[in-house]
């Protein structure tokens, strides 16, 4: 019998695009086997075809800049952004929806954007619109959640979700760096982009954040919908002093879903030692998943690089090949089915870590005892460290859970407080909620 062939297109030849075409390769000669067909790419989109040209020796390959040539050519039913950002890249995946294509993409920016809109054309159209390598790369976390865990009412989803913050505050905890040193030795080793804003203000753990939620809790969230903070204010003492008190600090994507709305942020959060997340070192990621059928899951393994990530849209290309083949295209499509509420970060209540210098007199630590006071922030654990510096004492406070509006307005209470010198840092526990 004569093998099927289903026709890809690919768009954008760059890390991720590059890592397809080598994993598509890697598997030729076991696909029909593996999904009952082949899978093979057609044209491939790019800016510079000589560039391209360079890396791809197939001459059955066409290798162009004319992005009508990839998408409306009839004989390719799959298109594979590998593009990234909000611009030509959701026109092209809009115009090949539109034109019938199945599409798999990673691009985090535009699902977390326009996902639901997106989503929502593809059922339109009854194709399929697949994004797994859009969070945490390599690691599969959105068909777990969309399918194997579908038993679930999903109560959490937290992760480490951006290997090049988890790899310099590995560098900051393991080798004592600052973080500005850390940031160094992540561009230069190839893991920190060249403008590293998006990763390290938290802007790129965001969107997964956002993407992760919508899929966990059945309810669209946007990237607009999350609070971000990134790493760049921690210090190696913030790092040494957390660890003296079991706890190290990781840039960490919440999503949690309680009674009076989901809570979706990122910030860097002092995190139990002994969590499996605290032990997710170097450019790592991990998902660790609360439902109310399967209690806890975690998910680890590499969250980005050029095979990793290829795997994953491998992966998605592969299912389309087999839905195409069994006539049940979109059937897995957008699992919003709820519009819940979404918290306002104020609304949220979380333990805070408080490192300040005070001024060193009797008196001083009952003062701050009544400011807390008038605003619900009770105190779990208050350590007065050894350093004296110019007549100011360090303190070290971890507080109960307290609601984040309260607490900010404790906060700019007493930066204006004569006593209080400087208010060193301000960090969010996270919650141990392991069952
Ligand atoms: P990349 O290396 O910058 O590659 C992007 C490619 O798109 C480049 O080859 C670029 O061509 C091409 N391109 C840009 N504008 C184009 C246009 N108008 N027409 C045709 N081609 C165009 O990016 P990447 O790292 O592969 O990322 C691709 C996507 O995967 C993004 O959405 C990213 O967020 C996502 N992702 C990446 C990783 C990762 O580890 N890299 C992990 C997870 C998800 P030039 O070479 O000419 O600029
Ligand atoms: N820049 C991301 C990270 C990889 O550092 O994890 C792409 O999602």
């Amino acid at each position: 019998m004569e093998t099927k062939i289903i026709k890809a297109g690919l768009l954008g030849l760059g890390t991720v695009g590059t890592g397809v075409y080598k994993v598509l390769k890697a598997q030729e000669s076991e696909m029909t086997a593996k999904i009952g067909c082949q899978v093979r790419i057609k044209k491939i989109l790019v800016r510079d075809i000589e560039k391209a040209s360079r890396k791809v020796t197939d001459p059955d390959i066409v290798i162009t800049d004319r992005w009508e040539d990839v998408i409306n050519d009839p004989e390719i039913s799959i298109i594979i952004e590998l593009i990234g950002g909000t611009g030509v890249a959701r026109r092209y995946i809009e115009e090949a929806l539109k034109a019938g294509r199945h599409v798999v993409t990673a691009n985090k920016d535009l699902v977390a954007q326009d996902g639901g809109m997106l989503l929502d054309l593809a059922k339109e159209k009854n194709l399929d619109f697949l994004f797994e390598a859009a969070v945490a790369g390599g690691i599969p976390i959105i068909r777990p959640l969309k399918q194997c865990l579908a038993g679930n009412h999903m109560a959490e989803v937290m992760g480490i979700v951006n290997g090049t913050t988890n790899f310099i505050l590995t560098r900051m905890t393991k080798d004592n760096m600052e973080f500005s040193e850390a940031l160094a030795l992540a561009t230069e080793l190839g893991y920190a982009e060249a403008d590293p804003t998006a990763d390290v203000e938290g802007l790129d753990a965001g969107r997964k954040v956002a993407i992760l939620a919508s899929a966990a809790f059945n309810s669209r969230v946007t990237f607009d919908d999350v609070y971000t903070e990134g790493i760049g204010s921690i210090s190696a003492k913030d790092i040494r002093y957390a660890r003296e008190m079991g706890y190290d600090i990781k840039l960490l994507g919440v999503a949690r879903n309680t009674e009076s709305g989901i809570e979706a942020y990122v910030c860097p959060m002092m995190i139990s030692s002994s969590h499996p997340l605290a032990s997710v070192n170097d450019s790592y990621n991990a998902v660790f998943v609360t439902g109310d059928a399967v209690q806890d899951v975690m998910f680890f393994g590499r969250g980005a690089g050029e095979l990793p990530t290829a795997s994953a849209v491998v992966g998605d290309v592969f299912d389309v090949a087999r839905n195409i083949l069994a006539d049940c295209c979109g059937r897995i499509g957008c699992t919003c089915y709820k519009q819940l509420p979404i918290k306002k970060m104020a609304d949220t209540r979380n333990r805070y870590f408080l490192r300040m210098k005070v001024e060193d007199r009797c008196g001083v630590l009952a003062e701050m005892m009544t400011l807390f006071t008038r605003y619900n922030v009770s105190i779990e654990q208050m350590i007065q460290k050894d350093t004296k510096i110019e007549d100011c004492a360090e303190v070290v406070i971890i507080t109960d859970e307290v609601r984040e509006g309260d607490f900010r307005t404790a906060m700019r209470e007493l930066a204006e407080s004569p006593s209080v010198r400087k208010i060193s840092s301000k960090l969010r526990v996270c919650a141990d909620t392991r069952r």
